[in-house]
């Protein structure tokens, strides 16, 4: 019997379900403006669901989107073929340090299959202390 291996499939099998309360705390803070299946609604904010952002940012995504919800964001982006400029996206890093990794992990794994996301550490790090939004787009556009 080869117990890592049955471990590691039964980890598999759980992990759709692993992050179902972020997708429901996803709901509740995030859904109004990135639409409830994180695809965005065109004119109030962009999707979430954008591999390619994700894998863009490579080794960058856990301190951006930390960044990003505990910081906000403001400024031109280019998502998808859209550009959605003159908007802001307020600071949430007042919700729980919890929450927040929930949703995270719920973006980056159940939406776009990323892997892992944000630390607990680092989110409160970013909570005492968000980045610039300059930082943040520097980051989104490769450094
Ligand atoms: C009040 C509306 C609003 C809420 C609520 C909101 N956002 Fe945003 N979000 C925005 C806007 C607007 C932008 C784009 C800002 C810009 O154009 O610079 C954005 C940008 C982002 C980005 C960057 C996307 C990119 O393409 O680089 C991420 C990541 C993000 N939001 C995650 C979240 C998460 C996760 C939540 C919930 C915890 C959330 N947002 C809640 C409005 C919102």
């Amino acid at each position: 019997m080869n117990k890592p291996l049955i471990l590691a499939g039964l980890l598999t099998l759980l992990a759709p379900a692993a992050w179902a309360d972020g997708h429901a705390a996803f709901e509740e803070n995030c859904a109004s403006c990135h639409g409830a299946d994180a695809e965005g609604i065109e004119g109030l904010a962009p999707p979430l669901h954008n591999a390619a952002l994700w894998k863009t940012l490579g080794d960058h995504r856990q301190a951006y989107i930390a960044g990003v919800v505990t910081g906000g964001m403001s400024g031109t982006l280019q998502s998808k073929g859209s550009t959605y400029e003159g908007l802001v996206m307020p600071p949430l890093g007042y919700l729980d340090t919890a929450t927040l990794v929930e949703i995270t992990h719920y973006v980056l794994n159940d939406v776009n299959q990323m892997g892992d996301g944000p630390s607990a550490a680092l989110i409160t790090q970013y909570q005492a202390s968000p980045p610039e939004h300059a930082a943040l787009r520097k980051l989104r556009n490769g450094g």
